[in-house]
């Protein structure tokens, strides 16, 4: 084995979920419905009309999750909050109940050395919430300050790292233009809007948190997915295509965090359905962060297409390309590069790779209590070479998150997506390390030498 791929000592080898994908038991100790609740149980939205009723489980099995995060030797854990179980009525009244699970699970975490990064917002919006407006209701800004001072006051005191939002592209993409994820619009008005009021969130919530008491001991970020754009062809049609797509993705709210403004193409995409923002407000979204989050699995490539909009693009699947079971291309190189694009336009800033990861088949039920998954296996080998090629070329990254701890609920796809390092068997909700969680594993415990075999 070599030091080739050696990574420092402090770096954070973690895990992630969300909330509403693993939970279960989502009205349970007086929690408030979230709109993926309302989405998943109206018919015909999701794959085979599956909730996240019962899910992983993991809100009665968390010390067992964790005690499973324990034995693959991981040193960080990325989860989400839900919201409706803190105010379930979106404001208002606290819900003591629903501190106290998030309180246990940061004990728990701690206990066994693991260091918890809270996402605030991974899209479980209370219901409560969307029947005021939900994000296109100018006041969910302070509905969410409230909401996260809370949870400072709460977990402060141990907790060091906060994420404000989770993928804001896939809320306002899914959720308010293409309409397959919760709330389910599909609205190019409303998408704007959405956008911007997710940005003032955050914005307002980063400035809060500087004052706040989690302050003392905590570093506050956001996350965002990032997908490298590629053109079909060298035509102007396409490379303008390719420039639309690349700002609707990857600047769209990264520019206004780091930049303080849109990037110029929003309007180009969007026509008279892009408003006009204030300074104020524009002030108010860049406040500096102490860190950012990515999310990669994959790249694009784009070609123009006039009939598609409101981008004039579309994808072009490459049919040589080895696929995961969403249909994604793997394509470990893009990660470099993408982590490169980021040092080099928005200056150098400490990232964390907040979720990287793929679904393979893997069967319902472990064969002789075994999941091999050597597909999986390579997936993560090429991404965390691919992390450390970019750490090589200078890149200040500090984490990595694999996604996911457990097999899990995939939105609209329901159960049909197997993402876990770790298999779920749905009928008994028993766990089994797959082949990819040993590896990740002894990833971990040689700081990545096990990477060059
Ligand atoms: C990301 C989401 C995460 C999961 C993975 C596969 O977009 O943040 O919840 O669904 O994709």
């Amino acid at each position: 084995m070599t030091d080739k791929y050696r990574f420092p000592d402090d770096f954070l080898w973690g895990t992630a979920t969300s909330a509403y994908q693993i939970e279960g038991s989502p009205t349970a100790d007086g929690a408030g419905r979230s709109i993926w609740h309302r989405f998943s149980h109206t018919p015909g939205n999701t794959w085979l009309d599956q909730t996240g009723d019962i899910a992983c489980d993991h809100y009665r099995r968390y010390k067992d999750d964790v005690a499973t995060m324990a034995e693959l030797g991981t040193n960080a854990y990325r989860f989400s909050v839900a919201w409706g179980r803190i105010y379930p009525e979106g404001t208002g009244a606290v819900n003591k109940k629903g501190i106290d699970f998030y309180s246990r699970l940061v004990d728990e975490l701690l206990k066994k050395g693991i260091k918890p990064n809270v996402t605030l917002y991974h899209w479980d919006l209370p219901e409560a919430l969307d029947d005021r407006g939900g994000w296109l209701n100018r006041d969910i800004a302070d509905w969410f300050c409230d909401y996260a001072v809370t949870m400072w006051d709460a977990l402060g005191d141990r907790v060091e790292m906060w994420t404000t939002l989770n993928e804001p592209w896939v809320v306002t993409d899914g959720g308010y233009l293409a309409g397959v994820l919760a709330p389910g619009h599909s609205n190019l008005f409303e998408a704007p809007i959405a956008t911007h009021n997710l940005m003032r969130a955050h914005g307002m919530a980063v400035e809060r948190f500087r004052s706040s008491k989690a302050a003392k001991k905590g570093k506050i970020g956001i996350t965002v997915n990032l997908e490298p754009k590629y053109p079909a062809s060298q035509s102007a049609e396409d490379m303008d295509a390719v420039r639309r797509a690349d700002a609707y993705m990857n600047r769209q709210y990264l520019d206004p965090v780091l930049r303080g403004h849109y990037p110029e193409e929003m309007k180009e995409i969007f026509g008279e359905a892009w408003p006009e923002w204030s300074e104020a407000d524009m002030r108010q979204i860049k406040q500096p962060i102490d860190f950012l989050g990515i999310n990669y699995y994959t790249r694009k490539v784009e070609r123009y297409h006039p009939d598609h909009l409101p981008l004039k693009t579309k994808h072009v699947p490459q049919s040589d390309a080895p696929m995961t079971e969403t249909h994604w291309e793997v394509f470990p190189e893009a990660l470099t590069k993408v982590l490169l694009w980021v040092t080099e336009r928005y200056g150098k800033l400490p990232i964390y790779i907040t979720e990287n990861g793929a679904a393979f088949y893997d069967p319902p039920q472990p064969i002789d209590g075994k999941i091999e998954d050597p597909l999986r296996v390579e997936y993560f080998r090429q991404h965390l070479r691919a992390a450390h090629d970019a750490m090589r070329q200078g890149v200040d990254l500090r984490g990595y998150f694999a996604w996911s701890l457990l097999d899990n609920y995939e939105w609209s796809l329901g159960y049909s997506k197997r993402f876990g390092l770790v298999h779920v068997d749905y009928s008994t909700q028993q766990r089994t390390i797959k082949s990819s969680g040993r590896y990740y594993s002894e990833v971990i415990r040689s700081k990545g030498a096990a990477l060059s075999r």
